[in-house]
């Protein structure tokens, strides 16, 4: 995920209208299922990328909203909420699985966590397959959303893909590693339930959409301070293709991700009017982040650790509120893509401000 995650916002801007846009397909296969037993059994999966599911497989109701093989941004990701949330009130099932591309796991599972607070089963996996005993287990509920891989093993969608380790499953049962619970930052006493209940909105606010003017930008993916790789002055061609008009179909807010080391005051200025909130990689201890000052910028900033390129080879780290930069706010434990998708999620319900955001963000010290 390490690679991806610095270059989601920019292969998002990249394959604009590269990616072939067969939105809200609904294909339902009744397959070969018989009558008899297809209105107990019957198991919705929503596809957004990832495996083809065959048409011969019974008892599953599959929907196509994408068939998408690069990261999905948080326009597509609120799509696919509002699909989930139709499908999950019109189906006695007692749960869902969504399939989706590998690069699209961590946010995807991330986003889903915080967005719905229901106690049926979302399942996010890149093969239906591999969700599906989940489903079939009368103790899946209650426990967010999971993460279903290819090794049988089950994770929780609140960590990094494939860290935190739930239960396994063989194809016929699941083995839970412990009684059901949330993880804390969504549990049913936490800020982000208690406070922020608009956070489970499942549709794009008009208010906070980015202008159709805000294609381009590579968020300075790469190491080099100087030459940012971002030339804003391209977006109407880099976004072009797809829908100029910005069609009143609302896109979400663009939350870029850049390395500190690629920070620069020229590149904070020619992004500033396009962007609606920034995540920063923190260089983490070696340099002081405090030397920063981020009180002046019109738009949230996040800090986050890149755990997975530390060399003990962990995929979580810590980063804490004094760690970071005057006017900045700490993602804490979360990822730099986590971070991006709670910050887009707030700014879709205009969350923006720096006390608010550290509440949310599980980096407070106590
Ligand atoms: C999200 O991705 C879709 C499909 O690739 C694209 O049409 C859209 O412009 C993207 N939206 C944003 C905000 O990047
Ligand atoms: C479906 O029904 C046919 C006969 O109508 C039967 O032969 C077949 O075994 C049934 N399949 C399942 C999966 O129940
Ligand atoms: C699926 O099968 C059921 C029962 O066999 C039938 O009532 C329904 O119309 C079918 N739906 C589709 C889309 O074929
Ligand atoms: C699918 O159908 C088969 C046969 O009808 C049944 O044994 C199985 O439990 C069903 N699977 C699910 C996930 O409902
Ligand atoms: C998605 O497209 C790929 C080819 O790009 C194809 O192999 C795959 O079957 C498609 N998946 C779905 C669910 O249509
Ligand atoms: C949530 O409840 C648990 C126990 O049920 C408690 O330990 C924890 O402090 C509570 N958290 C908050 C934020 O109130
Ligand atoms: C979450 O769901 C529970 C149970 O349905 C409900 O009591 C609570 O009000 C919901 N919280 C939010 C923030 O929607
Ligand atoms: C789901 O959609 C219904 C309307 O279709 C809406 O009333 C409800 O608030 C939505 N739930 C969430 C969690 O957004
Ligand atoms: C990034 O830049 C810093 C300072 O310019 C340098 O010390 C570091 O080695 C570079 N990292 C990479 C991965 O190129
Ligand atoms: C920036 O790019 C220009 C043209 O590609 C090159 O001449 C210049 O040396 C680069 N500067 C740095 C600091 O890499
Ligand atoms: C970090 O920078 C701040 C402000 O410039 C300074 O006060 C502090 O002493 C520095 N800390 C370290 C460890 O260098
Ligand atoms: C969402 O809830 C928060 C906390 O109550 C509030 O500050 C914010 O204004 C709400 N957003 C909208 C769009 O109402």
């Amino acid at each position: 995920m390490k690679l991806t995650s610095v270059f989601t916002f920019f292969l998002a801007a990249l394959t604009a209208s590269a990616t072939p846009l067969g939105l809200y397909k609904r294909q339902t296969t009744n397959g070969s299922s018989n009558s008899s037993s297809s209105s107990s059994g019957t198991v919705p999966v929503i596809i957004t990328g990832g495996s083809a599911v065959s048409s011969s497989q019974s008892n599953v109701t599959t929907t196509t909203l994408f068939n998408s093989t690069s990261t999905l941004n948080v326009t597509q990701l609120y799509q696919i909420a509002t699909q989930v949330n139709q499908t999950l009130q019109s189906e006695s099932s007692s749960g869902i699985i969504i399939v989706t591309n590998w690069q699209s796991i961590e946010t995807l599972s991330f986003f889903c966590s915080i967005v719905f607070n229901t106690s049926k089963t979302i399942v996010i996996t890149e093969n239906h397959l591999w969700g599906l005993p989940i489903l079939s287990s009368s103790q899946a509920q209650g426990r967010g959303t999971l993460v279903a891989g290819s090794d049988s093993v089950i994770y929780s969608g609140v960590f990094p893909p494939y860290t935190v380790p739930v239960g396994v499953s063989s194809q016929k049962q699941v083995q839970w590693f412990y009684e059901a619970c949330q993880p804390t930052l969504i549990a049913s006493n936490s800020t982000i339930r208690l406070q922020y209940s608009n956070f489970s909105n499942t549709q794009i606010s008009s208010s906070s959409s980015s202008s159709s003017t805000s294609g381009g930008a590579g968020g300075g993916a790469s190491n080099s301070s100087t030459n940012s790789t971002s030339t804003p002055s391209n977006s109407s061609t880099a976004a072009g293709g797809a829908g100029t008009s910005s069609s009143s179909s609302s896109s979400g807010p663009l939350v870029p991700i850049i390395y500190e080391e690629g920070y620069s005051q020229t590149l904070i200025q020619s992004l500033g009017s396009s962007i609606q909130g920034l995540v920063v990689i923190s260089s983490g201890t070696s340099s002081n982040s405090t030397a920063t000052s981020w009180t002046s910028v019109p738009f949230p900033v996040v800090y986050a650790i890149d755990a997975s390129s530390s060399h003990d080879g962990s995929t979580i780290g810590f980063l804490s509120n004094t760690s970071v930069p005057q006017g900045a706010v700490s993602a804490g434990y979360l990822s730099p893509i986590q971070a991006q998708t709670l910050l887009s999620i707030a700014i879709n319900n205009q969350v923006t401000s720096t006390s608010d955001l550290q509440m949310i963000f599980p980096a407070s010290q106590q």
